[in-house]
């Protein structure tokens, strides 16, 4: 919303939350503060903040004075109930299309921002025909499905040059005001047209299919360190092939991040729910060989540690999903250390972006008081070296590009030894880590 206000001077843009403390950070005069970690975003929100993009608690008002209401709220995986594990949790975007029916004047564009299992435009709809066909209400309202596919990290990039923008939708008038809005900066051959059932799949489609990707190159990894091959070298060669292409093909811990393994797990629900049992369990393998990765790893470390971690220190560096972000949502770090910390380890953390609160609650534990002398429990570190103080291993969790400099020699003068580096993103200098004594293991390098 603050790139759209950002690029569309003439549109004025509201962003509405019930969370007042949540809005109150959006309007903090120190951008620094916002609530969300995205380069860049500082800038958009303080070029457009207070002349068209505003927000706001006043959600009703907002909707009542709105031409197009984007729904973009959670829609978590369900925990309890029919499809818990894998089904969207429609709660919110039920509460609010009921909303926007109650606050709504005149016509109203509805946009479905969220990520949402197919034929969910039907649900909405229904709500909002319902406030539609109340006698002298005066309210029409438009579905259209407008999915988001920025990635983190890159988000103010992906949304100023998107590879396209799909808008999904069956009516005419509404498609076409929406795509005027993109179209303010968006070249009109990248914005996509497609009936609604296409739009909402496309986006279960493509997360599926990164994810996918990063699975599969995953699954060569682990082929790669038994058999003397190197991932790196096997993706250079492989994604040189046009049909195949260079990104996404770079082995790690396992996809984390907010995206990736609710919608495949919603993909795999609704093929389940249509009778397609082997499409069902073929998705599935993609979730089940991600959190393969991930124990793998946490198993590879217990071994090389002598088969136990019991006392040990072990220095975790980067806990984000990935870099450039302090979204912390499915992220691989959190299974591994909770298996490191089941196993008894004693995990000093390190992140420049995720705060020791967001840590704590990840784990379901509170930071060890810093005197005691760790079994089974967590502490943060200031940076990489106070971290490894002490350590038997150096962990590396997130490709922080900090992780690329790291001073070897420093680090593995305060290390016990024999010390060993496991490089799960294959970022750190590993000659210079050998270099200063350290053991080197690396994904995908055998
Ligand atoms: C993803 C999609 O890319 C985006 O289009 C969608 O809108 C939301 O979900 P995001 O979750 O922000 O975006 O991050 P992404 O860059 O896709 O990375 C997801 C995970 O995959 C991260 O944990 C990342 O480290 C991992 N990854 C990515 C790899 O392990 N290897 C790769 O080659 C690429």
């Amino acid at each position: 919303m603050a790139v759209i206000a950002d690029r569309c001077p003439d549109v004025q843009v509201t962003v509405v939350d019930l969370n007042a403390e949540r809005v109150a950070a959006w309007n903090d005069t120190d951008l620094t503060r916002l609530p969300v970690y995205e380069p860049g975003l500082d800038l958009v929100v303080g070029r457009a903040r207070g002349r068209n993009l505003h927000f706001s608690t006043a959600v009703e008002a907002a909707i009542a004075a709105a031409d197009m209401v984007f729904l973009s709220v959670n829609t978590p995986t369900k925990q309890r109930g029919v499809g818990a594990g894998q089904a969207s949790d429609l709660r919110w975007i039920e509460a609010s299309a009921r909303q926007v029916a109650a606050a709504a004047t005149g016509h109203t564009i509805v946009v479905e921002k969220s990520t949402l299992p197919v034929r969910t435009a039907e649900a909405v709809k229904a709500i909002l025909d319902a406030a539609q066909g109340d006698a002298g209400s005066g309210k029409t309202f438009s579905v259209l499905s407008n999915p988001e596919f920025l990635a983190e990290g890159t988000a103010i990039a992906d949304l100023e040059r998107p590879d396209r923008v799909l808008i999904g939708g069956e009516d005419g008038d509404a498609i076409e005001a929406l795509a005027s809005i993109y179209g303010q900066w968006v070249p009109p051959e990248r914005i996509l047209r497609t009936n609604l059932w296409s739009s909402e799949l496309s986006k279960l489609t493509a997360n599926a299919f990164l994810a996918q990707r990063i699975s599969s190159i995953n699954s060569i990894a682990a082929l790669c360190e038994v058999t003397g091959a190197d991932v790196r070298e096997v993706a250079r060669a492989i994604g040189s092939d046009s049909r195949i292409g260079s990104r996404f093909l770079q082995a790690g811990p396992g996809f984390g991040g907010s995206c990736f393994q609710k919608d495949i797990l919603n993909l795999v629900y609704l093929c389940r729910h249509f009778g397609l049992e082997d499409v069902a369990a073929y998705w599935q393998q993609v979730v089940d060989l991600n959190i393969w990765q991930q124990r793998r790893l946490s198993r590879k470390v217990v071994q090389s540690l002598f088969g136990t971690v019991t006392g040990k220190r072990l220095a975790v560096l980067g806990f984000a999903f990935k870099a450039d972000t302090n979204d912390t949502r499915e992220s691989p770090a959190i299974r591994i250390c909770r298996d490191l910390l089941e196993e008894g380890a004693c995990l000093a953390i390190v992140d420049p972006k995720v705060e020791s609160r967001q840590i704590s609650e990840d784990l379901g534990c509170p930071p060890l008081a810093a005197e005691s002398p760790g079994e089974g429990g967590w502490l943060p570190a200031d940076d990489p070296v106070a971290a490894a103080r002490g350590a038997d291993a150096v962990l590396i969790l997130t490709e922080w590009s900090a992780y690329r400099q790291l001073d070897w020699p420093g680090i593995a003068a305060v290390m016990r030894r024999p010390a060993w580096l496991f490089d799960a993103r294959a970022v750190a200098d590993a000659a210079a880590a050998r270099a200063a004594g350290l053991r080197v293991w690396r994904v995908g390098e055998g």
